[in-house]
């Protein structure tokens, strides 16, 4: 069994996480998340959060899943959201056409690829449809928008899509949450929620699936002015694989810290840099592998359209390496896109620490010179030269000036437009944020948490399987065992637990089967520790508590366990 699978068969069995509506026949890329897998779930929202909004001084909202069109003709998702899609001649099963690429040459990343050069290495290569095994040579390679549609209302007047990313929900609402923040950069706003993509082919359990939870922040900066602390990160270690290392031949991955890869220009962005060094440690805390982890640059042609740099966060499962995180600076792309196609004012005013005196041209055209015979746009005009002399006044230097409008050129005498420049003074400007963007795929982060977690070894002779979640992460704290239920050990066991539980602990209250077994299933869901309570309990007010990695066993007293356990798992 490849890891992937055998995590998928614990997950199914214990809880964490098992494909939807299989009475049905279940649905390709939904996925449920059972008892352990919505605790553990929770936990790395938690952490997220905590690290993420609370520790950096942000703000969370929670937008709506479903949005209407117009936002998304905006944001660029409703014409460029695609993936290449080829479909069988023969049975109709479609399929994603750059993985089909990947996974039959040695091509690692073939999704920049256009989509002709794709069906021609189909072709060279002779990939077959997997399901019915017959030649996709001839087929073409189409896009496929990946947004789910649906209507607002009944009828088909209004369309609407469930939100690709999270993020869209934040930029929409800019002009508000910048009001909120004083119009002070910077600030951040996050957000955990759901995101939707008709995936061509979901894969890997929920490592490709359709309908999934994202956390992202988008941190709005000055970028003339603004810096991140990174001072707070420079000596944390980056493992990182740069695009020029992948494209060297004899490049490789570099293990620099934080400062040393702002000075070797190695990551662009200082902000990025700073989030990367973050999000090292956030790694480290819920439990990724480190020596299984690396930041890979984005190659030119793989970048989102949006962004100018971009890292992913990458975990190596099964040998394969899964983006786990984007990183992107996204500049002012977004708030860009929604003040051209809304109208309202997508900038933040940026006060001075003195009023400025400047010089101000300003043009005040009274076109009616140019008589009722004129043809043009009269107003456009007046429009196109206001905004010429805001631009560039020189060019009112001579008798007359020319501007174009719908490609057709119109000259006016200066004179007629009343050009003045005047000395006026200024608080401040109109600046329009540029934005910086953490997305993290927690379910790609709860894989691979998992994944790495998976452990086996050989206790009293018998193989065990457990998983080494850090105890912050674990779904359960603690579990705890009466030894039989009789004289009085499983009314003790219980009210243990229920302190235990009113102490804040997340607790697993198990009395059947051999104790053997109890610990067994505790391991396999990564409960660091687990507490039986027996005969000698009820005389000297002691239980015996196991540590889940070790095995080891220790006696200690009922009085004060609640904050002892407490202690040990934080
Ligand atoms: N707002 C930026 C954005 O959405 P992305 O790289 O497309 O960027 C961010 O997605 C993260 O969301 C990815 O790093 C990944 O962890 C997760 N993700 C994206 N598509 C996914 C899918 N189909 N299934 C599971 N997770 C996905």
């Amino acid at each position: 069994m490849s890891e992937g699978e055998r995590l998928t068969e614990l997950a199914k069995r214990r809880g964490f996480y098992f494909p939807s509506s299989s009475a049905y026949g279940g649905t390709a890329g939904f996925w449920t998340y059972g008892p352990q897998g919505a605790a553990l779930k929770s936990n790395i929202e938690d952490a997220w959060r905590d690290r993420y909004v609370v520790k950096e001084g942000h703000q969370e909202i929670s937008a709506p899943d479903i949005m209407p069109e117009p936002v998304f003709e905006a944001s660029g998702h409703l014409d460029g959201f695609d993936d290449m899609i080829v479909e069988c001649g023969e049975c109709g099963a479609t399929h994603r056409a750059d993985h089909l690429v990947e996974d039959n040459t040695d091509i690692e990343e073939a999704e920049s690829l256009p989509n002709e050069e794709v069906m021609d290495l189909i072709a060279d290569h002779g990939i077959e449809c997997p399901s019915c095994h017959t030649s996709l040579a001839d087929q073409p390679v189409d896009n496929f928008n990946l947004m789910f549609e649906t209507n607002i209302g009944p009828g088909s007047s209004s369309p609407g899509y469930l939100r690709p990313e999270t993020a869209q929900g934040i930029f929409v609402e800019f002009p508000q949450l910048s009001e909120y923040a004083r119009n002070q950069l910077p600030f951040g706003v996050a957000q955990i929620g759901k995101a939707y993509r008709n995936e061509i082919s979901p894969r890997k359990s929920l490592v490709r699936v359709r309908e999934f939870t994202q956390a992202e922040l988008e941190h709005f900066i000055d970028p003339e002015e603004d810096e991140p602390p990174l001072a707070e990160v420079e000596d944390v270690t980056l493992p990182l694989y740069s695009a020029a290392a992948q494209e060297s031949e004899d490049g490789g991955q570099r293990e620099l810290t934080v400062r040393e890869a702002v000075d070797e220009g190695v990551v662009e962005s200082e902000w990025v840099a700073y989030y990367l060094g973050v999000s090292t440690e956030w790694y480290e805390r819920v439990g990724v592998d480190m020596d299984r982890f690396r930041y890979r640059q984005h190659l030119a042609g793989e970048r989102a359209h949006y962004a100018s740099d971009c890292w992913d966060a990458e975990s190596e499962v099964d040998g394969d390496w899964i983006e786990i995180t984007g990183f992107a600076y996204r500049g002012d792309y977004d708030l860009s896109k929604h003040a051209e196609h809304s109208g309202e004012d997508y900038t933040v005013f940026k006060q001075y620490d003195e009023p400025i005196t400047v010089e101000r041209a300003t043009v005040d055209p009274d076109m009616s010179y140019l008589g009722p015979e004129f043809g043009g746009d009269a107003g456009a005009v007046a429009d196109a030269l206001e905004a010429l002399a805001e631009r560039n006044p020189d060019a009112f230097d001579d008798d007359e000036v020319t501007v174009e409008v719908d490609g057709e050129s119109h000259t006016v005498p200066v004179e007629e437009t009343n050009f003045s420049v005047d000395e006026v003074t200024e608080n401040g400007e109109h600046i329009r944020p540029h934005v910086v963007e953490p997305s993290f795929g927690v379910g790609r982060i709860i894989y691979t948490v998992l994944a790495h977690a998976y452990e086996t070894d050989e206790v009293d002779g018998e193989e065990r399987t457990y998983l080494d979640l850090p105890p912050e992460q674990a779904p359960t704290t603690v579990g705890v065992f009466p030894l039989m239920d009789k004289d009085g050990m499983a009314e003790l066991a219980s009210d243990i637990a229920d302190d235990l539980r009113a102490a804040g602990l997340s607790v697993t209250y198990d009395d059947s089967g051999a104790i053997g077994r109890r610990y067994r299933r505790q391991d396999e869901v990564g409960t660091p520790y687990c507490v039986t309570i027996d005969y000698e309990s009820l005389e000297d007010g002691e239980v015996t508590v196991r540590e889940r990695d070790t095995t080891e066993q220790k006696r200690l007293p009922i009085d004060g366990l609640a904050d002892r356990l407490e202690r040990l798992a934080t």
